[in-house]
């Protein structure tokens, strides 16, 4: 079961950051102040209500199922877990939150975009940090391999 779960979760979680990031630039860039607005809300809502429960399950399931498992793979994903989700409460979320209030009343100003910036950057560290937890997960499991496969040659 929590392997099941953690799966679940650590598939989410990092999608929804990538989500996340991909729409706010796509926005910014060629969409409305109404559609950043749109945006910024639906982040908060339903948004975090999804990406913090899912960091959460991560975590924690993956806490359960490394009892009983060792080695450099499973000690990586660990020394990873505070900063992901350090970053996701302490910058994501108040970003995230800050942003949705500044956009609905139409104050885009610097201070907007410095917020911005800030919460991408952080989510970028986010999606990085979580993709090498995936790709680490994978590697246990088994449905990955650890080198790519060798070429064979013919001649
Ligand atoms: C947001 C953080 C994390 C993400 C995105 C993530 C992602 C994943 C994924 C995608 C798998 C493959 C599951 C499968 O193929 O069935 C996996 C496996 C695994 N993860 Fe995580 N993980 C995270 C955090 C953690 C943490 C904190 C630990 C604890 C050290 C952990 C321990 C494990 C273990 C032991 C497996 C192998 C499960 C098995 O097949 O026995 N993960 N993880």
């Amino acid at each position: 079961m929590p392997k099941r779960a953690h799966l679940v979760a650590g598939i989410l979680a990092p999608l929804c950051i990538a989500t996340f990031f991909l729409s706010t630039v796509l926005v910014e860039l060629f969409g409305s102040h109404d559609a950043v607005a749109r945006l910024k809300s639906l982040i908060v809502a339903p948004g975090l209500w999804i990406l913090i429960p899912a960091i959460a399950a991560a975590g924690g399931s993956g806490m359960l199922l490394s009892r009983s498992r060792k080695g450099r793979l499973v000690e990586s994903k660990k020394k990873r877990m505070p900063f992901i989700a350090a970053n996701g409460l302490l910058v994501l979320v108040p970003c995230a939150i800050v942003l949705n209030r500044w956009a609905s009343a139409g104050s885009f100003d610097a201070a907007f975009y410095a917020v911005q910036a800030i919460e991408l950057a952080a989510g970028a560290v986010n999606l990085t940090l979580m993709g090498l937890n995936v790709r680490d997960g994978l590697r246990m499991s088994g449905r990955l391999r650890h080198s790519p496969p060798s070429v064979t040659k013919t001649h």
